[in-house]
């Protein structure tokens, strides 16, 4: 058995990393990959927890059958039903025909609408328990982390938490599945606070309610649905997903700007500048048009301060930027320093759009936007540096 990887003497990571799909969710890119995690619990009764996305892995049910040979799977534990997990519900159940799905009524309505499968289904409440032999396995429901039906299954036994896509990450697992064979601080933290922020980050009230259905519970074991397993600084992803889910940020500035034909891009350089003079360290420029919109969120959860910047279009501001302010209402985020400029040739509109976005955003502008006519000159430079000073000023403040 030595493909097999235990997380303890008794559970196994069965997961599969996807080096091929291009975009998560087809729409966030992948370029390091992602794993879809799944987990079996082998004892008197045998449970699998979550599942893989169909087609990532050939030689699933081969590695179950390494597990358990001749024995047949008992429960499978249903924490989340997108596809990226559910997608080998089929092929599961048509190997182990007699199994059970575990999950809660709101997971059953859309396994319904998926596979249907009523003659199995276990329905489980907030708390209930499931006796499987020596392990002991407990349910908490936690709505909306990612989607309305997913919940936790908490192993009292072993103090293991299978969190569902909470506490997990972008990056597939290469040869390191667990926190203390990973370089996670030089390689996985990026992909964590994207993945975060990208997908989980909408939920963050409701990430924040999960926090207080697991206080007091002693967690030795994190196993999420995707990324590596903790089991040494379980603390340190604990306080990661508590941080981002309160909208904590570093000090630093991130610059985003949709700039044409470059006016508005100089303005951008000569903030990034005034900042760095001002003592500022961690700042990045994107421009919008160019650096994609996954990457955008992550370095604004990153960031207490943020400063965006487009010219004119049409009257309005540039559409792709306008796609980046739509996506920052829709997700909510809140509690950042943000400064506004842009330029414009015959009529503006461009901050104008900004303006009113952050009517929405209601995060705490450091001072008056600037909007400069034409090609930038020194006096739209000096109007840089104020910004610029009262960014720096906030964020040392
Ligand atoms: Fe990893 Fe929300 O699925």
């Amino acid at each position: 058995m030595h493909n097999t990887i235990k997380v303890t003497d008794k559970v196994y990571w069965l997961g599969a990393n996807d080096r091929r799909t291009n975009l998560f969710e087809n729409m966030w890119p992948l370029p390091n990959g992602v794993s879809y995690n799944s987990f079996l619990i082998v004892d008197e009764k045998i449970a699998l927890v979550d599942t893989i996305e169909f087609g990532s892995s050939d030689d699933y049910l081969d590695k179950i059958e390494e597990i358990i040979g001749e024995r047949t799977i008992d429960y499978l534990v249903i924490n989340h039903m997108e596809p990226d997990h559910s997608g080998a519900i089929k092929t599961i159940v048509e190997k182990y025909p007699n199994i059970k799905l575990v999950g809660n009524l709101k997971t059953f309505k859309i396994v319904e609408s998926y596979f249907g499968y009523r003659d199995k289904w276990h329905q489980v409440e907030d708390g209930d328990g499931l006796d499987l032999g020596h392990h002991m396995l407990k349910f908490i429901m936690t709505p909306w982390v990612h989607w309305p039906e997913t919940m936790m299954t908490y192993d009292l036994t072993e103090k293991i938490l299978f969190s569902g896509d909470a506490f997990g990450s972008f990056g597939t697992l290469d040869g390191g599945i667990f926190d203390d064979e990973i370089e996670f601080e030089e390689y996985y933290l990026e992909e964590m606070r994207r993945y975060y922020s990208n997908i989980v980050g909408k939920y963050s009230n409701m990430v924040q309610k999960a926090f207080k259905k697991l206080e007091g519970i002693d967690i030795k074991y994190i196993c999420a649905t995707h990324g590596p397993i903790w089991r040494t600084d379980v603390k340190k992803v604990l306080s990661l997903y508590d941080k981002w889910s309160k909208f904590e940020a570093e000090e630093g500035v991130v610059i985003i700007y949709g700039s044409m034909y470059g006016n508005t891009a100089k303005l951008a350089d000569s903030i990034a500048r005034k900042l760095s003079e001002e003592g500022i360290k961690k700042i990045r420029i994107h421009d919008v048009s160019k650096t994609h919109l996954s990457y955008l969120i992550n370095d604004i959860w990153r960031y207490k301060g943020v400063i965006l910047g487009s010219c004119a279009y049409n009257s309005g501001m540039l559409p792709i930027m306008e796609n980046l302010t739509r996506n920052l209402e829709h997700i909510g985020l809140k509690n950042r320093l943000l400064g506004l400029f842009g330029s414009y040739s015959w009529n503006g509109g461009g901050v104008k759009a900004l303006f009113k976005f952050n009517e929405t955003m209601e995060w705490d502008l450091v001072t008056d936007p600037i909007d400069i006519k034409g090609i930038p000159g020194n006096d739209s430079f000096d109007r840089c540096e104020i910004i610029a000073k009262a960014m720096a000023k906030k964020l040392n403040a």
